[in-house]
């Protein structure tokens, strides 16, 4: 064999073996994406979800809302009397949380809203709210429990349907 063609195919070679590494690189690097990418999706799930099947939050949800909310939401759930018309200095009554009323009609993400920021969050133009904001007096613990409480309240058919939207 002449030198100039064995020089060629080693350095053929090389060239491969450089393809491989960048290849196995491109390999791991994507799989360290994928970690991270599960890692992620992991810690969002540990966030504590409103579960209504969660007994153990449905007992501190219940003692939250006998203390915290029954007072403007009525201790079934059932709101203020007349609850869609205002009152006299014409805010806003307590709606009921139960299936009559338009909590279900809200997903998890805008109802754990609602309760951290109450009801300084409507923008003037939409009516006054007099309810506290709780992300100061209660723990996100204590309120994704209060809404797995109101949620293990609701027929089924609501759950089912509240809970796809
Ligand atoms: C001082 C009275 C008052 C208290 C106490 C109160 N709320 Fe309210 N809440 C209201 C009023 C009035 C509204 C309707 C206007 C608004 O959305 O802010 C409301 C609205 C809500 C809404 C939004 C419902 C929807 O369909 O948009 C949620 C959720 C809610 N309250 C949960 C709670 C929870 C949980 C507590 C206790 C931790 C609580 N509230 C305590 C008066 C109160």
């Amino acid at each position: 064999m002449k030198k100039g063609s064995r020089r060629a195919r080693q350095e053929a070679l090389r060239r491969q073996k450089q393809k491989q590494r960048i290849i196995w690189g491109m390999g791991i690097t994507g799989v360290i994406l994928l970690l991270f990418g599960a890692v992620m999706s992991l810690r969002s799930q540990s966030i504590p979800s409103a579960d209504p099947a969660d007994s153990e939050a449905i007992a501190l949800g219940r003692q939250v809302y006998e203390t915290q909310c029954a007072s403007c939401h009525g201790l079934n759930l059932e709101g203020q009397a007349n609850w869609q018309e205002p009152n006299p200095d014409g805010s806003f009554r307590g709606p009921p949380h139960d299936e009559t009323g338009h909590t279900w009609h809200h997903n998890d993400a805008y109802l754990i809203e609602s309760i951290r920021l109450g009801g300084a969050r409507l923008p003037a133009s939409q009516g006054v709210s007099a309810m506290p904001a709780y992300e100061n007096i209660l723990s996100d613990e204590q309120i994704s429990a209060v809404l797995a409480y109101i949620k293990s309240e609701w027929p089924t058919d609501i759950r089912v349907s509240q809970a796809q939207r």
